[in-house]
């Protein structure tokens, strides 16, 4: 596949055939995410590819990340609090494939954190484009609760270690979304 083709042409795929995804294109991702770009050669990334039940490490780190804001919702009856944490738990089988993306950064004292996020996300965007080009459907999925403790704990992370992304894979179950950019010369400043 063009690189241009792939850049232009990849959409974020929310929905996915709940279809199993061969480990051979999974690997392929991740052998295309090791190839991002890394400062001091650090190569700060960690990936847990989580399929089938081992999704429910994740579904049970939204639940947990969702009870504090449960607990504090006074009144709540039980039933309807299991109901939300069931939803949470569900969160996690949307795609048949999810790999979490964290971030261990160097403690070399010379390596800034900033630029360690920065390589995983470089990372991610790899998988993203790789995914695209094996035929599947991949989105980029990340908000508060992957900022929770009960999600740093989910997958043993480290002081310092923190979760970018989880990416959602299956085989598309919606058509691609027509992309809209604004054009780069409009965002460019031209210094000469
Ligand atoms: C850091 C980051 C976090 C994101 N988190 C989410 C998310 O939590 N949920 C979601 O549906 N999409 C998420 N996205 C995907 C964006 O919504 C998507 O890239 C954007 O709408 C542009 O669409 P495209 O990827 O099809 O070009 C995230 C993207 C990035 C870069």
């Amino acid at each position: 596949m063009e690189l241009q083709q792939a850049i232009r042409q990849r959409r974020s795929i929310g929905k996915v055939l709940d279809l199993p995804v061969e480990k051979e294109k999974i690997e392929r991702i991740l052998e295309s995410a090791v190839w991002a770009p890394n400062h001091h050669h650090t190569e700060p990334w960690k990936f847990f590819v989580m399929t089938g039940e081992g999704r429910r490490v994740l579904g049970s780190a939204y639940a947990n990340a969702a009870l504090d804001a449960l607990d504090a919702l006074d009144g709540m009856e039980a039933e309807e609090k299991e109901k939300r944490l069931a939803r949470e738990e569900a969160k996690a089988m949307r795609a048949p494939v999810v790999i979490a993306a964290a971030c261990s950064p160097s403690t070399n004292p010379r390596v800034i954190r900033s630029e360690e996020l920065a390589a995983v996300h470089c990372a991610v965007q790899n998988m993203l484009l790789t995914a695209y080009e094996e035929g599947l459907g991949a989105v980029w999925r990340s908000g508060e609760p992957m900022q929770h403790p009960a999600m740093k704990s989910a997958f043993g992370l480290k002081n310092g270690e923190e979760l970018v992304g989880f990416i959602y894979i299956g085989y598309p179950a919606m058509i691609s979304p027509e992309g809209k950019r604004i054009a780069a010369k409009d965002k460019t400043f031209w210094i000469s």
